[in-house]
């Protein structure tokens, strides 16, 4: 089979922002398109995504230059290739070169990556496989695709709920390995915790990844309400869920501190950790995920050897430490955070490096070393689900995909839920 034509278009995503989504025609009649997200807390390493900055669209936010680097350069390059189980690399391997900068600001990493989503899925559907064989055929046939374990987002905080907190995401993982059960334990949670804050008189309205945003006091608040919520229902923290947060914590890094504007605290690294100690001793914190600043490696190493130590019964495990704008899916970033023992875990977000070749060099290359595996979608989603596919045909560990709410992000777990029942 042969690519007949490639088309993009700028479409919004979920925060009514511009992104891309791109089409791919093959000679044989199929055609399939995939659509990419993005960031809001990002990190400072990730590929470029590419935005035409004209203050007259969208307040600068249009992709058109993007759409156009796809539908002029790329798919002239494009067109004519036969497209087979061994294409995926080497056109993504064209891309980069096409684009030919490290972070690929030329073509932008929105327009490359939609291209490389796109092609696979036309595969997938040409060669009547689901998305994420494909994906384990063509990258990941090491593994067995297997199901992750949920990392649902009920409380959101920090840059994407207005700093209501300063940690941006409070989640929980049902221990089930199972989708459909760890949906349901997830959603009765997630609606069991908008009864009690409504109970209360706070808000239920929902933060871009649609957890709760109430007006609480402090981090710890957010904590003991979703136990609560979870009590409520016979649901116990560690045995039927655990207890994770993403802390973002480039976001609130200022000057080598870190600020808790709602605690009113100032910290160095080494009271961040205490801090952090405290709440997994109260909380049975079980993930961490950018615990400290991107920068701040030494935060992390100094975290991982101090959780590793006091590790006290043999049964318990040694909490997730996991890179996101530390790493940003970029291999060689991944390497130096092996080398130099700063975690023990990676996110793993396709829009962070722009391509699913160099997207599968990371998670390789993680698994390889033992390290677990989260695959993330963004704070601004679209109704794709590709990486619904991706984690289950890499066998990740976890995904993470946001709250039980907002149709963006339950086009994911449906996905799941699908694949689950062999559809
Ligand atoms: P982002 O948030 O998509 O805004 O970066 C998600 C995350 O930090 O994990
Ligand atoms: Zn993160």
């Amino acid at each position: 089979m042969k690519i007949k034509k490639v088309k993009a278009i700028e479409i919004l995503d979920s925060r009514g922002k511009p992104t891309i989504r791109t089409f791919v025609f093959l000679d044989n009649n199929v055609f399939a398109s995939s659509s990419v997200p993005s960031g809001a807390s990002t990190g400072s390493h990730e590929a470029v995504e590419l935005r035409d900055n004209d203050k007259n669209r969208y307040h600068g936010a249009g992709v058109l230059k993007a759409v156009d680097n796809v539908n002029n350069i790329i798919a002239q390059k494009l067109i004519n290739q036969n497209l087979d189980e061994n294409s995926f690399e080497k056109i993504d391997k064209l891309m980069i070169e096409l684009d030919g900068t490290k972070n690929k600001s030329q073509l932008g990493a929105n327009a490359i990556l939609s291209v490389s989503q796109a092609l696979i899925k036309v595969f997938a559907i040409s060669t009547k496989k689901p998305l994420w064989q494909v994906l384990n055929e063509v990258y990941f046939s090491d593994v067995t695709p297997d199901f992750p374990r949920l990392m649902v987002n009920v409380v959101n905080g920090g840059k994407h709920a207005g700093w209501n907190f300063d940690i941006q995401e409070f989640m929980i993982s049902p221990t089930s390995n199972t989708s459909t059960q760890s949906v349901r334990i997830a959603s009765e949670i997630f609606q069991q915790l908008g009864k009690n804050l409504k109970k209360q008189g706070l808000s239920t309205l929902v933060g871009d990844e649609g957890g709760y945003s109430p007006e609480l006091t402090s981090n710890e608040q957010v904590f003991e309400e979703i136990i609560k919520a979870a009590s409520d229902l016979n649901y116990q923290n560690e045995k039927d869920y655990h207890l994770a947060i993403d802390a973002a914590a480039s976001e609130f890094y200022q000057d080598g501190s870190y600020i808790f504007k709602k605690e009113n605290k100032k910290l160095n690294n080494d009271e961040l950790i205490d801090y952090y100690k405290a709440l997994k001793e109260k909380y049975h914190i079980f993930s961490f995920e950018d615990p400290f600043a991107e920068n701040d490696w030494q935060g992390f190493q100094k975290f991982l050897q101090v959780l590793s130590l006091s590790r006290t019964e043999p049964t318990r495990t040694v909490p997730l430490i996991v890179g996101d704008d530390l790493y940003t899916t970029n291999p060689e970033y991944i390497e130096k955070g092996i080398k130099e023992k700063a975690t023990n875990a990676v996110l793993i977000k396709p829009n962070q490096i722009g391509t699913i070749y160099e997207t599968a060099k990371a998670i390789n290359l993680a698994q390889k070393n033992n390290w677990k595996i989260i695959i993330s979608h963004r704070s601004g989603e679209t109704e794709d689900p590709f990486i619904a596919d991706l984690a289950y045909g890499c066998a990740s560990d976890f995904i993470k995909t946001g709250s039980m709410s907002r149709s963006e992000r339950l086009a994911k777990y449906n996905r799941l839920i699908e694949i689950e029942n062999h559809l």
